[in-house]
């Protein structure tokens, strides 16, 4: 893409507009919010999001906004009974009804009943919490059908979330994103850690799909979590050997394999800052297995090495596209995915300007 897609605060303003007020978006795991009152907050598109397990067990998300003036309510991730204005103390139910506000219960004109945080939509998607700032959007299940059939015998769902945490980087978020869609990096940027164990000819980029893109690695695992468990016997053949690299449009990246996965989610913060969502965990079969929480604290040193590997490339690649003198080349074909990336941005950008231009 064109260098200035990735500096022009206008294109960002675009994207804003056409894909991060619309898309659905990746929050993290559902199991992270196992209990009743647990809850995760988020920006998304500027809207500050709750999303809290209610005490009926539902996901519900609201607007993180107080209805008094206008502070925010919750930071982080933890568990509340009931949610408290940090600035005069309204209260709300997990429900986002108001319960009570200090000193306004005998007020004239003051109406409890008539106050009450919005409702954003969510919905899980294979154990991820979903959301999305559209009121008409699709069900998140219906953008990915395609990549349901794909996938199936992972049963993904059912992994455990055994790490998370949040990151900011100084790059644009599709540099980012676009890092993570191709393995044509691994052997040079990551020369010190993974590289020598990434051989090109291991890897496979068919076409993208309209919601998503995809590329797979099969080979010999370095670590016995990356293949399948021997208790799994949903994955067949070479797909017990098999790596999957997704990526979900706008901007939810897995690493999923046999026996472990690993994602980011990522949110711009203006044209040069990227809020990362990085979390992972294991298969159920390596739940159990009293060796497997070693081997994911290995790799996830591993990945910790490899991230500052990534970071240093993708905060390079940002340094870069800002020179008078930047232009892109050639794509490899293991950059396939990156090319179905820019045609859905491209995509997503154009329709909004010629329904604009059309109103
Ligand atoms: S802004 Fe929340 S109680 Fe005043
Ligand atoms: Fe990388």
């Amino acid at each position: 893409m064109p260098p200035e897609v990735y500096t022009s605060s206008a294109f960002l303003e675009l994207e804003k507009r056409s894909i991060f007020s619309r898309e659905w978006q990746c929050l993290g795991r559902a199991s992270a919010l196992a209990k009743p009152g647990d809850y995760l907050t988020a920006d998304v598109n500027g809207q500050p999001v709750i999303v809290v397990r209610t005490a009926e067990g539902a996901l519900r998300a609201m607007s993180n906004v107080c209805l008094h003036r206008m502070s925010l309510l919750l930071q982080g991730r933890g568990n509340a009974r009931v949610i408290v204005c940090p600035y005069h103390g309204w209260t709300y139910t997990l429900q986002g009804e108001l319960r009570g506000a200090p000193l306004l219960s005998n007020q004239p004109g003051f109406c409890k009943e008539s106050y009450r945080l919005p409702e954003i939509r969510c919905e899980v998607w294979q154990g991820w919490v979903y959301v999305t700032l559209d009121p008409d959007a699709d069900a998140v299940a219906e953008k990915m059908t395609d990549l349901d059939a794909l996938i199936a015998p992972y049963e993904i769902s059912n992994y455990v979330e055994t790490f998370y945490e949040e990151h900011v980087w100084n790059t644009n978020w599709k540099i980012l994103a676009e890092n993570f869609m191709e393995s044509y990096h691994l052997p040079v940027l990551h020369r010190a850690t993974v590289g020598p164990h990434s051989k090109l000819e291991d890897m496979e980029c068919p076409p993208g799909h309209t919601t998503f893109n995809y590329h797979w690695i099969t080979k010999e695992a370095s670590l016995p979590i990356g293949n399948a468990h021997p208790d799994n016997t949903r994955l067949q053949g070479h797909w017990r050997k098999t790596t999957v690299l997704l990526a979900i449009y706008p901007a939810h990246l897995i690493t999923l394999t046999p026996g472990y996965f690993w994602y980011l989610s990522l949110q711009p913060q203006g044209v040069d800052h990227v809020h990362i969502r990085f979390g992972g965990g294991l298969a159920p079969e390596f739940v159990s297995d009293p060796q497997a929480h070693d081997y994911m604290a290995r790799l996830k040193k591993l990945l910790d090495e490899v991230n500052a590997e990534d970071r240093r490339g993708v905060e390079a690649v940002f340094r870069g596209v800002q020179a008078p003198l930047a232009t892109p080349g050639q794509l490899s074909p293991l950059e396939r995915p990156n090319y179905d990336f820019a045609r859905y941005i491209a995509q997503r950008a154009s329709a909004f300007l010629e329904l604009n231009a059309s109103r």
